[in-house]
């Protein structure tokens, strides 16, 4: 079966090390159409996508997230990031932060709305790694500078990142094991 979709979907893989092309203009207003698209509970569409670009921007971001995860003490965590390459976001050119208001099912919009900027990247030529570890970065008290820094609408908070960009580097789509699907047939 040739489906465009389908394939897309099949073929993406979290990609962890990014070349320094930027992105065009039209790949950025198709991602930020795939982003707005994304249906959310109620037909709320309370979240807001920060689409991040800057160089130094970018670097701030990478930085912030290290530190957050030093100043943690998770010891560990931090010496294996480190061990692999020190980058929690691997050099993406484009950093997009989902940003909600804490509400039923927020995060399940946010969920949705970066499987649909991955699939959109994927299907652009580009890959992406979705991105977790930005949450201490922005957390609470502790996160409230850079969560001004990143224009943070007020009461928002982080729920999810997605890094795009041009890959460096190739990983294999992870197994699909149907033992995970239960029928009622
Ligand atoms: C909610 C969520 C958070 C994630 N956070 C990170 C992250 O912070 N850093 C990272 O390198 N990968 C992160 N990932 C990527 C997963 O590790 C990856 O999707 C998983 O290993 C499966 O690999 P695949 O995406 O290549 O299929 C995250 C994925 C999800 C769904």
């Amino acid at each position: 079966m040739e489906n465009i979709v389908l394939k897309t979907m099949l073929e993406r893989s979290s990609i962890r090390a990014y070349t320094d092309e930027k992105l065009t203009d039209e790949e950025l207003c198709a991602l930020e159409q795939a982003a707005l698209s994304a249906p959310t509970a109620m037909n709320r569409r309370e979240q807001r996508f920060i689409f991040v670009t800057d160089d130094g921007m970018l670097e701030r971001l990478e930085n912030a997230i290290m530190k957050s995860i030093i100043d943690s003490g998770n010891t560990d965590f931090a010496e294996r990031i480190k061990s692999r390459g020190g980058k929690t976001t691997y050099n993406a050119r484009l950093i997009v932060i989902i940003v909600n208001k804490p509400a039923h099912f927020s995060r399940v919009d946010a969920g949705i709305a970066v499987e649909n900027l991955a699939l959109a990247a994927k299907s652009l030529g580009l890959d992406s790694v979705i991105l977790g570890m930005p949450e201490g970065a922005f957390a609470g008290e502790y996160g409230e500078a850079l969560r001004r820094e990143f224009r943070f609408p007020e009461g928002y908070e982080f729920s999810i990142a997605i890094g795009i960009g041009h890959k460096a580097t190739e990983k294999e789509p992870h197994e699909r094991d149907l033992d995970h699907i239960i029928h009622i047939d």
